[in-house]
């Protein structure tokens, strides 16, 4: 049922609020008896030691699931202090990859069917890791061949693109890296101003979704394009990926999210004065590295769009450059803000769709769940 929507994948983006709320519910304690703000994933309490004891922890999907898993990666690197390594699941088995019994594996997917990422799981399993799902279907294939797991609970999503399952993933991987961090002194302050961040986030997807018609109007403005780049870095490298791939699967237009920290070896070269190129550049601790990457895109006459927090415009893109288009977003906690910033490039890559024809909630030749190898 799309309700007042046109299509599945508009309203999947619009409910993300809701869907965000749902994630949450009954997992985050704050205040109470003892007072100290705590994460509660059920499905994983009676294994948290033995993933804090791991040596290891592998992220493993395909597509958008991958991609959230990237956007989580950082801020369970630094509540963990163990490292964490990406795995695209396919690529996993082709190289054969070492996964070890000291090893936990976090398996995350959608549709918990996709016959890589389950492949990928019987392969951990046999190699002895531990073996986590972050999935969204009760009763899935994976949900069921994992040791323990949790379901992001977003609900059943429709549209082939992927939308409300990324921004749920990344909270439950963020909720993850809470849980496993555990209660220091040292790293007290950080957990709550993401505990309190996490209450905050469908207040920050709710206003960060007027820029519906904004997004619309830039749509219109790249409708003929042939390419559009995407460049992000630290937490939002997983941002830049995940739009470009919105881009070329639904709007059926070539898009590239670059890891802005290697622009110089190459992607560079691209820029002129007629290719789009779309700049993350919000708050956090790359910030000023992202300034720079800016000043010299448009050293190269680049055709810039950038997003930036509240009230960053004029020092992202100063005045005189005319042609230079800016998106505002409301600022939240780094690790959060990945959540917040991937809502306008949905609506880019959804108005885009509609604005060039396309089907958008069955994009040609794509299937919801790639039962395939
Ligand atoms: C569970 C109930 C929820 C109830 C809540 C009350 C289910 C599906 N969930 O939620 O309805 O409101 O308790 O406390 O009945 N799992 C995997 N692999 C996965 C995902 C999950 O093995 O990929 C396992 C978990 O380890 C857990 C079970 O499935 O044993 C349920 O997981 P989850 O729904 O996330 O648990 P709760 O949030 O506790
Ligand atoms: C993109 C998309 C795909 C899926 C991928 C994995 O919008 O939907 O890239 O993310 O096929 O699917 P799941 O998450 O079901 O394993």
């Amino acid at each position: 049922n799309k309700g007042n929507f046109e299509h599945y994948m508009q309203k999947e983006i619009h409910e993300q609020p809701e869907s965000l709320t749902t994630t949450m519910r009954g997992r985050l304690l704050r205040g109470g008896s003892c007072k100290a703000k705590t994460v509660l994933l059920g499905g994983l309490k009676d294994h948290l030691k033995t993933i804090r004891r791991s040596r290891r922890i592998v992220f493993i999907g395909c597509g958008t699931s991958y991609n959230a898993a990237l956007a989580a990666r950082p801020i369970l690197e630094e509540l963990s202090g163990i490292p964490v390594t990406m795995e695209i699941a396919s690529d996993l088995l082709d190289r054969q990859g070492p996964i070890y019994r000291e090893d936990t594996a976090v398996f995350v997917s959608q549709s918990g069917e996709t016959a890589d990422t389950l492949s990928a799981l019987e392969y951990a399993s046999e190699n002895g890791a531990l073996c986590v799902g972050i999935t969204n279907t009760v009763g899935s294939a994976i949900a069921r061949n994992t040791h323990c797991g949790v379901h992001i609970n977003a609900g059943a999503e429709i549209g082939v693109a992927s939308t409300k399952a990324y921004t749920s993933q990344i909270v439950v991987m963020a909720m993850l890296a809470l849980a496993i961090g555990g209660d220091t002194i040292s790293n007290q302050a950080r957990r709550e101003a993401i505990i309190d961040g996490l209450f905050d986030l469908p207040n920050k997807v709710r206003e960060v979704l007027k820029l519906d018609q904004v997004m619309k109007d830039l749509a219109k403005q790249l409708i003929a394009e042939q390419s559009l780049l995407v460049f992000g870095r630290g937490y939002n490298y997983a941002s830049a990926l995940e739009g470009a791939l919105k881009v070329k699967e639904v709007a059926l237009m070539h898009s590239e999210g670059i890891l802005a920290g290697e622009m110089k070896h190459g992607p560079l070269a691209l820029v002129d004065e007629n290719l789009p190129t779309f700049v993350i550049a919000t708050r956090d601790a790359c910030f000023s590295k992202q300034q720079s990457v800016i000043q010299q895109l448009h050293a190269r006459k680049g055709r810039l769009i950038v997003m930036c927090s509240k009230g960053d415009a004029a020092s992202v893109c100063p005045a005189e450059w005319e042609s230079c288009r800016v998106i505002e977003v409301p600022q939240l906690e780094d690790c959060l803000q990945p959540v917040v910033n991937i809502v306008p490039l949905q609506l880019l890559a959804y108005h885009l769709t509609v604005l060039r024809g396309f089907n958008v909630d069955q994009p040609r030749n794509l299937a919801k769940s790639v039962t395939t190898q």
